[in-house]
């Protein structure tokens, strides 16, 4: 080819792409969004700096995919939004913290992101102990804006886990031996329904609403604002941190404990089974807190120190700093760091009524096994919660759409595939037969999971027994007829 003809190609070429990159401005979305935003929202297109940080996800696995980002500021915005994306039959999905896994969000793709970043605000009304929240408001801004008023509430382990979320699932969490789940602290929402109305919803306005939104919350609209019932907290705000490493041989022992032991409902348990470099082993480390004076506190997690360990900490800690501190992290301010990809990961999990001790070490030995077989899943553990729930099963199933009041404790693995290309075939399966050893000795009828938990590839009853369902799907077709709300474990009509 002579170097002419090379060139003529190239500038071909290159005018080709050009027309493209034209057509692509011209794109009725973004103008739609461009001219309906307030002057406060923004337009964010692939390529641009900010849409790369407005999209990111902890979890790079099942990463949904976005042509534009809506950055809302406001109620007008979150209306504009939905109905730009109406107009031009876009898919859409609200995202604040973008902490969830999902499989199916891989199903969505040439998307709009509606981001509503700007709804961080936590406002505390003390005297009446309430507090109002938005949707990009993760637990640590909520612990810290408590601690400093001298309250507090449930929340999970995670610090950048968003907190309206979590309750749209029901929230599981630390303090739900004394107060229940998250969702039992929720008084009202403010939500825009998919045709942008907003209803205030909470048990005497729209009570059918309200017991559906607290399990299966992601199905019905966009909720701008969420009010909570707060708490004094007790102990001048401190909680007993204690954290125990042991080798893998006290796992048996450990779970008979647990097995024998009625938990208080201070206390709350959270595990991890992994890969310790230090010791070049599998070990199994827990992080007990204890919500009340360290007296008290030591006492409820003696029957830890009686079983054989490597190494313990534990100290009384203001409570909005448990997450730096918990499983001996000494204050690590990394952890609070949100809004990172943390590489390619699954989560499932599976809720329990009961402990057989056999099943429990089996599971351990089977990630033992994988850990050790698959270098590259070494960064994978099983996680259990483990917290009181006096205040979680003293209400009836049917309080809320979330359905697993009577579970004593949940099981998720944390799997982390270390390259890209490995697949769950090409390492036995090992994370589902975890799952399923777990399963088949947890005292249910068939698999029940935490919505936090899931993957997605469960049966919906899974997620909201079969007894929820037919009153879920008849207020699905109700407020979300065209199924807008719809990329996030979407309730089968
Ligand atoms: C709309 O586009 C103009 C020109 O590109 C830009 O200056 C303006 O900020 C955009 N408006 C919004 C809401 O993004
Ligand atoms: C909320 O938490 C995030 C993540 O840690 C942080 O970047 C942000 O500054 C916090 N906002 C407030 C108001 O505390
Ligand atoms: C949420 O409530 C706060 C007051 O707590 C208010 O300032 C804000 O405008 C509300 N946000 C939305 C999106 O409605
Ligand atoms: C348990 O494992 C540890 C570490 O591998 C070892 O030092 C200890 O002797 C074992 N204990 C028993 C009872 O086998
Ligand atoms: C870690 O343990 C494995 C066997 O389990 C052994 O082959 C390896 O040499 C050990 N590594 C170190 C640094 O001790
Ligand atoms: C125990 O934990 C506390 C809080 O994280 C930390 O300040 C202290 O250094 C730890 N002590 C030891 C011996 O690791
Ligand atoms: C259980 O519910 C009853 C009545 O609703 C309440 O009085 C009691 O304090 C609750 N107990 C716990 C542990 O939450
Ligand atoms: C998977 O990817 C890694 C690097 O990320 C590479 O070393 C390995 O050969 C790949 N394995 C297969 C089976 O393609």
């Amino acid at each position: 080819m002579s170097s002419l003809v090379f060139l003529a190609l190239l500038a071909l070429g290159s005018t080709v792409s050009h027309a493209a990159s034209i057509l692509q401005t011209r794109d009725t979305l973004v103008d739609c969004l461009n001219s309906s935003l307030s002057s406060h929202g923004s337009v964010r297109v692939s390529g641009d700096a900010v849409f790369t940080s407005d999209t990111i996800r902890f979890s790079s696995a099942f990463a949904p995919g976005f042509r534009v980002v809506a950055e809302v500021a406001n109620e007008h915005d979150v209306r504009a939004s939905i109905t730009c994306a109406k107009r031009t039959s876009t898919p859409f999905l609200f995202t604040g913290p973008r902490h969830g896994f999902y499989e199916g969000f891989g199903k969505l793709q040439n998307a709009l992101e509606i981001y509503t970043g700007a709804f961080w605000h936590v406002d505390i009304d003390a005297p009446s102990n309430t507090m109002t929240t938005g949707g990009a408001a993760v637990f640590k801004n909520v612990s810290g804006a408590l601690q400093a008023v001298g309250k507090n509430i449930p929340v999970g382990g995670g610090p950048c886990v968003g907190m309206v979320g979590a309750t749209l699932g029901a929230g599981i969490g630390r303090l739900q031996g004394l107060y229940g789940l998250i969702a039992d602290s929720l008084l009202s929402v403010r939500l825009m329904l998919p045709d942008t109305t907003v209803l205030e919803v909470s048990k005497k306005s729209n009570p059918e609403l309200f017991w559906g939104l607290r399990g299966a919350g992601f199905n019905f609209g966009y909720v701008l604002n969420a009010t909570y019932r707060v708490y004094d907290a007790p102990a001048h705000g401190t909680n007993l941190n204690a954290d125990f490493e042991y080798p893998l041989n006290s796992t048996r022992a450990f779970y008979q404990a647990l097995h024998d032991n009625k938990m208080p409902a201070p206390l709350c348990l959270s595990t991890s089974v992994g890969f310790s470099a230090v010791q070049n082993a599998t070990t199994l480390r827990i992080n007990a807190v204890y919500a009340g004076p360290e007296a008290e506190g030591r006492k409820a997690v003696a029957f830890l120190q009686r079983i054989p360990l490597i190494r313990q900490n534990l100290t009384q800690i203001p409570w909005n700093t448990i997450p730096e501190n918990s499983f001996f992290s000494l204050g690590n301010q990394r952890i609070n760091t949100c809004g990172i990809n943390a590489g390619k990961r699954v989560v499932r999990g599976v809720a329990f009524n009961k402990i057989d001790v056999n099943t429990h070490v089996k599971m351990t030995h089977q990630l033992d096994y994988m850990v050790n077989t698959y270098p590259q899943m070494r960064a994978s553990s099983n996680a259990m919660y483990f917290c009181a729930t006096q205040a979680v099963a003293n209400k009836s199933k049917d309080e809320t759409a979330y359905p697993w009041r009577q579970a004593i404790g949940h099981h998720t693995w944390g799997i982390v595939y270390g390259d890209a290309n490995t697949t769950d075939a090409d390492i036995e399966n090992i994370p589902k037969k975890m799952r399923d050893t777990i399963a088949a000795s947890a005292g249910t009828a068939y698999l029940n999971t935490y919505i936090g938990f899931s993957d997605g590839d469960e049966p919906a009853k899974s997620i909201w027994s079969a007894e929820h369902l037919p009153r879920l799907a008849k207020l699905k077709k109700r407020y979300d007829p065209d199924g807008l709300f719809s990329h996030y474990h979407p309730i089968p009509v």
